[in-house]
């Protein structure tokens, strides 16, 4: 089976965790130090808090903004449930504006519709969906029209640029995800990435039980660190990511030479100013259940992201989330396919995909 996801670890984490097994040092030390140093360097911000998991920095990076009861986070329906669990861990309620039709991301014409008459409305929370930016130029604009933080949920863009510039810290603040599936990973953990300092410390106090020193407790606060074999890991991965992301890169564009003449099949759409990161790459396409259940006859892992709007979810339902009309991300939830792209490809991986696409609409048109 090719997996639609594999993290690629090799000699260099493995030699790397086992010398932190050796040395005893097992819990936040040097290696989540520099960890956090290379990465805010990275995306250019001045702070980063390592954490352990990229919920547990959407948490802690939430919480520490002061949103709570009776405030409104605006953010798009179309991703993984943590983004917006984690607006409700505050005591604060997400917002859902539709997406766009080509990037899937979040559209500013309808985002500003919403922020014009809710005055409740407190941060935007972007999600840089499979790794493709949102429109920060916009984002920004309407940031400061409407006086609200803005946020980023850089889970699976590492890397990824809009006008040149990397994402996660073009806002207020933002979080990145290194689990197994991500672009680069640590096994679980987070990283929470903003220039603004005081807002650095109140989460460092945040993910550490609200304590400046031993047993002096300021505030609330939790255990989200991240344990310092992830962070000797993720030292490694940070260093591999540009090769990553040229592998990633290389096979979006063999897909899009195989796949982009295909008419039941909408190829990945990036806009000038972004660049794609491949976290994940998505087809939009028809007769999509069909297709997927013909790949995985012939050994080959896909994945839906996301099969229902969030608004769908039987849980939002339930406190009140599902009376939203969202026509874009309802029809883009029946017709999106994740196929593989990451770095463990191989030559004849990426034809046998490219070729049973083709092959699949040529027999059944
Ligand atoms: C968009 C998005 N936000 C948040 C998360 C949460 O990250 P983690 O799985 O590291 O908790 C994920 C990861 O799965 C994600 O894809």
């Amino acid at each position: 089976m090719i997996p639609v996801a594999r993290p690629l670890i090799g000699a260099e984490e493995n030699n790397a965790i086992r010398e932190v097994l050796e040395s005893g040092m097992l819990a936040a030390g040097e290696r989540v130090k520099k960890f956090e140093e290379k990465f805010a360097q990275r995306v250019r911000a001045t702070e980063a808090i390592a954490t352990s998991s990229g919920t547990t920095a959407l948490q802690a990076l939430l919480f520490s903004l002061e949103l709570g009861s009776g405030d409104r986070v605006l953010t798009t329906p179309f991703t993984f449930i943590a983004t917006t669990n984690s607006i409700l861990g505050t005591g604060a309620r997400p917002v859902f504006s539709d997406i766009e039709h080509r990037t899937f991301n979040l559209d500013p014409e309808k985002a500003e519709e919403i922020l014009a008459r809710d005055s409740s409305i407190k941060a935007i929370l972007l999600v840089h969906l499979y790794g493709l930016p949102c429109n920060m130029a916009d984002f920004e604009y309407l940031a400061k029209k409407y006086e609200v933080d803005l946020l980023e949920d850089a889970a699976q863009a590492h890397d990824a640029r809009f006008a040149e510039k990397p994402v996660g810290a073009l806002g207020r603040a933002g979080i990145f995800s290194f689990y197994p599936t991500k672009n680069m990973t640590t096994g679980e953990g987070g990283m929470v990435v903003t220039s603004d300092e005081v807002l650095a410390k109140k989460i460092r106090l945040f993910i550490n039980h609200g304590a400046s020193e031993r047993y002096y407790h300021k505030q609330i606060g939790f255990n989200y660190r991240m344990t310092e074999m992830a962070g000797a890991m993720g030292l490694i991965q940070l260093n591999r990511l540009t090769e990553f992301l040229a592998s990633r890169k290389a096979n979006a564009e063999f897909f899009a030479d195989k796949l982009g003449m295909v008419p039941e099949v909408e190829i990945p759409h990036v806009p000038p100013q972004h660049s794609h990161a491949y976290n994940l790459y998505t087809l939009r396409c028809q007769r999509r259940d069909e297709l997927q259940e013909y790949l995985k006859d012939r050994d080959i892992g896909t994945g839906i992201h996301y099969p229902r709007g969030l608004h769908q979810q039987p849980y939002y339902r339930e406190i009140g989330l599902g009376e939203y009309s969202l026509p874009v991300t309802e029809k883009a939830s029946e017709e999106v396919l994740s196929i593989p792209v990451h770095p463990g490809l191989t030559e004849e991986d990426l034809e046998k995909i490219a070729e049973n696409i083709q092959k699949f609409y040529e027999t059944r048109r």
